[in-house]
């Protein structure tokens, strides 16, 4: 007999966990990035509409599933379906992405530990070079930060729900927020910024087309954590007298704020560098931006406030991205364990350290991807590209499956579960939900535009990568 579920402590932890999970490299990179690039306020508002009229339903979605089964992703869709064969695919899927998604993603993260740890010790010229990228990545030291990173999540998830992954974001969400607008803060001050600020937030609708509203949908979709089985596994861990509509706003509010002010940080810092730059030449990958292009820009404050004081800044955005990155990994991995507990009735830690060690091997192929194992670096064609271990990974499990999951939860819950089951999981905890334009708003969407807009994501991307 297993233990009694554990849940989370409070509302608030819950809430903190999940914005947790939410703020990732995602809103603090890529959204930026994504924004510069698209039309700035035009961009803003089509992901805004997306966040809260698209991605907040299907959230609410997943985490009802996740409460009224008290279970991961597999064992959710399994009792939920009272037992259907065909819908233990998506429960499946919602096991297999997160896993996969986790090992991209710790590669990265190790990366940002990296450039955390050479800018402490005094390396930040080193870092604005340009070529320290290329040898930092193909360095054997990325396996032992790889190493590191594992045991500090694993240690995390090895605490529990509440003492491990609630501590972890009571402590470190509150932090994030304090480094995020401390350097927003300090940036602000400095000469030009105002200009970054301009160019960010004026509107150009000219931008818009179909591509940047297909990629502002999945961008979306992706910083809310969803189609990942995160909020299922999370909502299992939620209290019944909490509401999941009023919690999942609060989240899905706190992960846009965040993405918001990331370019707030990001933009004044590019023109406090160059009045005169054209923004939509930067690059176009997170990756390329935090490690190639940021260093650059940290490097040059320190006409104002010394080397010294250039790498502190850079040091605190570093270790923002970190904590970001390590709240969202820890939720991640979180899903296999949960499944591995729920559904093989293991023991919580020896189901950390198994998952641990296979998703270490995976990541150790990732990170060797990059040049280190010439048939890792090329492992594959896809569309006449060769495409890297790293790549693939990417490509099947973020950019395709992604939307998949999204689609079939919103079929599930709403044509298989059926809308009244998901209804009354909704009002437990909040009476005032039913009868609600939210309640009314969030039945109509999720049976029938939403999981068309997923449907289309999907076969977008498919299209496009694929062919
Ligand atoms: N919401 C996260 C982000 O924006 O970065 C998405 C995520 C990625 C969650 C990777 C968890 C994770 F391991």
């Amino acid at each position: 007999m297993s233990a009694a579920r554990e849940h989370f402590g409070s509302r608030l932890g819950f809430i903190l966990a999940a914005a947790g999970s939410a703020v990732g490299i995602g809103n603090l990179v890529a959204f930026p990035v994504a924004a510069t690039k698209s039309g700035g306020g035009a961009f803003l508002l089509v992901y805004a509409l997306f966040v809260f009229l698209i991605c907040l339903p299907v959230m609410m979605a997943e985490l009802a599933l996740g409460r009224k089964s008290d279970k991961d992703p597999v064992g959710a869709y399994r009792q939920l379906s009272g037992g259907s064969h065909l819908w233990r695919i998506p429960g499946w899927f919602a096991l297999i992405t997160p896993f996969m998604i986790a090992v991209f993603y710790l590669v990265v993260t190790v990366w940002v530990l990296g450039y955390l740890i050479a800018t402490l010790t005094g390396n930040l010229d080193l870092l604005a070079g340009g070529d320290y990228f290329g040898q930092f990545i193909n360095s054997p030291i990325v396996f032992l930060y790889l190493v590191l990173m594992m045991l500090i999540i694993n240690g995390i998830l090895a605490l529990g729900v509440k003492d491990g992954i609630e501590r972890a974001a009571k402590t470190l969400m509150p932090m994030l927020f304090v480094m995020l607008l401390g350097l927003v803060i300090f940036v602000l001050t400095q000469e030009n910024a105002m200009l970054g600020v301009k160019y960010y937030l004026i509107p150009d609708f000219s931008k818009l087309n179909a591509e940047v509203v297909n990629n502002a949908m999945a961008q979306a979709f992706f910083s809310l954590s969803l189609g990942m089985g995160i909020m299922i596994t999370y909502g299992s861990y939620m209290k019944k007298r909490d509401s999941i509509a009023g919690s999942a706003k609060v989240v899905a509010l706190t992960d846009t704020m965040v993405a918001f002010t990331a370019g707030l940080l990001i933009l004044p810092t590019i023109f406090h560098f160059n009045p005169q730059i054209d923004p939509t030449e930067l690059s176009d990958s997170s990756a390329g931006m935090i490690f190639l292009f940021l260093p650059k820009i940290f490097l040059a404050l320190q006409d104002n406030v010394g080397y010294v004081g250039a790498s502190a800044f850079a040091a605190v955005f570093f270790f923002l991205v970190l904590v970001a990155a390590v709240t969202s990994l820890v939720s991640i991995i979180e899903v296999p364990v949960a499944t591995l507990c729920d559904e093989r009735g293991m023991e919580r830690k020896k189901a950390i350290y198994s998952i641990g060690a296979i998703q270490l091997v995976l990541a150790v192929a990732c990170a060797m991807s990059f040049g280190m194992a010439g048939w890792l670096t090329e492992f594959m064609q896809v569309a006449g590209e060769n495409k890297s271990f790293f790549d693939l990974v990417e490509l099947i499990f973020y950019s395709t499956i992604l939307p998949l999951n999204g689609l079939l939860v919103c079929l599930f819950v709403i044509y298989k579960w059926k809308r009244a089951n998901f209804d009354r999981e909704l009002q437990e905890g909040d009476s005032g939900f039913a009868g609600s334009l939210s309640q009314k708003y969030v039945n109509f969407s999720l049976g029938t535009f939403i999981p068309l807009i997923l449907l289309l994501v999907f076969i977008n991307t498919v299209a496009e990568k694929y062919f």
